[in-house]
């Protein structure tokens, strides 16, 4: 699978990520160029290379060679929780949305290394993913740890997890399906809770011990705590019947 180029810039929609170089380092390369093709999904894309045209489509039992319950996560980054949470669930698929080419490169590395099989990647926004790749009622488990905070005010727009994108996600969990959260931001915390418990869709549940225990601690989680920030860990269950 050839490495992403870097586009020409073109009209920016408002996105939860920064656009960075997709430069990679020679050990990222060489696992994108040797593992890749056991990871990576390709799909169409619109004018960026993070974006996914809304006609694209995947064939998840084809992706995964099998039929098993999903989990999907927002932005794994270089798959340090990912990794051994995926390992730790052989009977369920696991399919990352990552925008980051080189933490796609540096994961796709590590999944090869620890032989974890049921992991897909999409090298692309997860909102686009979610909305055009991801049937309705369809996922298990849905991970997101540590989105971008966007700390200032006038960035709070770029916030991930908004009114918006929680119907989208609420709607893609299946009954009974859970959507765990975790950020070192007392601010984006509150923000998610009134976002979340505004959803019809989704029930709060209590977090045994504040914090999931099986979620492995990452860099990110490290640098906030070193910093003085409290962690938050959140959960929510879906309820009811679809709705789009
Ligand atoms: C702060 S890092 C956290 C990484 C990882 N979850 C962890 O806990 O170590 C946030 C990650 O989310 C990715 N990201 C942000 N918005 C995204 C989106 N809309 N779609 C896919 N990935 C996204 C970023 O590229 C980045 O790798």
């Amino acid at each position: 699978m050839s490495e992403p180029q870097v586009r020409e810039r073109v009209h920016r929609e408002v996105v939860s990520y920064v656009r960075r170089s997709a430069r990679m380092r020679p050990n990222q390369r060489r696992a994108w160029e040797q593992h890749g093709h056991e990871y990576l999904l390709d799909v169409p894309q619109r004018e960026t290379s993070t974006s996914i045209a809304p006609d694209a489509r995947l064939d998840l039992p084809a992706a995964f060679g099998r039929s098993a319950p999903l989990v999907v996560e927002i932005g794994p980054g270089t798959g340090e929780s990912l990794v051994a949470l995926a390992a730790a669930r052989p009977g369920m698929d696991v399919l990352a949305f990552e925008v980051y080419a080189p933490a796609v490169a540096q994961l796709v590395g590590a999944l090869a290394r620890e032989q974890v099989r049921n992991v897909r990647i999409v090298a692309a926004n997860a909102a686009e993913g979610l909305r055009h790749l991801v049937p309705e009622a369809s996922v298990s488990e849905l991970w997101t740890f540590f989105p971008d905070p966007w700390p200032k005010a006038r960035h709070h727009k770029r916030r991930l997890v908004g009114p918006g994108f929680a119907a989208l996600a609420a709607g893609r969990l299946g009954p009974g399906g859970r959507w765990r959260l975790a950020t070192d931001w007392d601010d984006y915390a509150r923000q998610m809770r009134e976002v979340l418990d505004a959803e019809p869709m989704l029930r709060p549940e209590p977090v045994t011990g504040g914090r999931w225990d099986e979620r492995p601690v990452t860099r990110f989680e490290a640098r906030g705590v070193a910093a003085g920030r409290a962690v938050h860990d959140l959960s929510y269950v879906r309820e009811g019947a679809g709705r789009e």
